[in-house]
């Protein structure tokens, strides 16, 4: 099913991340779907994951019939709370989702040594932190399998893109077949939308017209005059007919490119993040607390807790300062039907207090000092969350 642009650019993201076999897709989501149907997820089945995701993460889990089964997060990494972890496990579990939240690594140590007694296989999600490391080993590398998106916010873009890694052979030739029999080809009509756009981005996209730039694309998106991150059936547990498809060519191009300049998108997330770190103490505010002995990530965003997070938004909005916003409820977005999806709220009491309070800044390759100056600037007016 892969065309030659597509598998060069899965060896080539194997070979960066240092896997055996990497199979790309449409979209990361659509990743996850092939892990979890290549492993034979189905009716009765659990997954664990941490309650404070994306509803995207979720939804391969309810279309193949399997229900979500949520773990709050611990504070500082916004990454699962190990000493939940292992209270969550039935004889109905069949894999753990260990998603490694705006770059900081989870505690894979205590993961995996839970996961190895139990015999239950753990999946990374490092759509969030491709390139931070555990105990100087790439996420990604420690689980049976892992999965990684190229989204627009992601650490590189190609507008929407998924990719799988496993050094697991009987994973990878099952994946393998069940993309040769089942994954569909994106329409021609979508593939020139996401060129249009991804050549859009490149043109248009900064720090300061990024608020103006996404509510366009909300707009557009409703409009179904732009190739959206998620259609409206994607905020249902039930799966549309063409949802398992392929990576496109151009998405693969942009891949290799972008690859070509990884470790320099690295570098500045990491100088840009310690900037903010720096920047935020002078102020009196808290920088990010890890363990810093175990622990070297690579930000996707800086995240922040403040107050007044939705006033906070709006102003950002107004001044041109590109201030995210994830996640917005323990399955983001907001709309989310939450019990279609097994989450009633008081389940998981830290991830909703962060889904309040956390606001994120920007470290793309796109901002420099001075965004990360005004940026503090800004949000050092509203009152800060201890
Ligand atoms: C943590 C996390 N995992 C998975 C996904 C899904 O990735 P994609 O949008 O490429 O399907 C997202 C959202 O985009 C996410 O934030």
């Amino acid at each position: 099913m892969s065309n030659n642009r597509c598998k060069q650019y899965q060896s080539a993201f194997a070979e960066w991340v240092g896997a055996e076999r990497a199979f790309s897709f449409w979209k990361g989501r659509v990743a996850l779907y092939a892990i979890f149907k290549a492993m034979g997820v189905a009716d009765g089945d659990e997954v664990i994951v941490p309650g404070y995701t994306c509803v995207m993460d979720v939804n391969p889990i309810k279309y193949l019939g399997a229900k979500p089964s949520y773990v709050d997060i611990e504070p500082e990494t916004f990454n699962i709370n190990v000493e939940l972890l292992e209270e969550k496990i039935t004889p109905n579990t069949k894999a753990i989702i260990a998603q490694h939240t705006y770059g900081y690594p989870c505690d894979m140590q205590a993961i995996m040594e839970i996961a190895s007694r139990k015999g239950i296989p753990v999946i990374e999600d490092c759509c969030l932190a491709l390139g931070s490391t555990y105990k100087g080993k790439l996420v990604g590398t420690f689980g049976m399998a892992a999965y990684f998106s190229t989204q627009w916010n992601k650490p590189y873009t190609t507008g929407l893109g998924g990719m799988v890694i496993t050094n697991d052979t009987e994973l990878a030739e099952k994946i393998r077949l069940l993309c040769e029999k089942e994954m569909r080809l994106p329409s021609r009509v979508e593939v020139m939308m996401l060129a249009a756009q991804l050549a859009a981005y490149r043109m248009f996209i900064y720090p300061k017209t990024t608020a103006l730039a996404q509510a366009a694309f909300r707009y557009l998106t409703k409009k179904a005059a732009v190739i959206g991150s998620s259609s409206t059936s994607e905020f249902e547990p039930a799966m549309a007919p063409d949802f398992f498809k392929a990576m496109s060519t151009v998405q693969a191009r942009s891949g290799i490119r972008q690859l070509k300049k990884l470790e320099r998108n690295i570098a500045h997330r990491k100088k840009m993040a310690q900037l903010y770190d720096q920047l935020l103490e002078e102020k009196g505010w808290f920088a990010r607390k890890y363990d810093t002995s175990t622990m070297e990530p690579v930000m996707v965003r800086y995240p922040v807790r403040i107050a007044d997070k939705n006033k906070a938004l709006t102003e950002a909005a107004k001044a041109g300062i590109e201030l995210g916003s994830w996640f917005e409820c323990p399955l983001h977005p907001i709309e989310t039907p939450l019990a279609a999806y097994n989450y009633e709220l008081g389940m998981c009491p830290e991830a909703e207090k962060a889904s309040d309070e956390v606001v994120n800044l920007p470290l793309h390759p796109r901002t420099c000092e001075k965004t990360a100056k005004r940026s503090v600037e800004f949000i050092t007016r509203f009152t800060k969350v201890i």
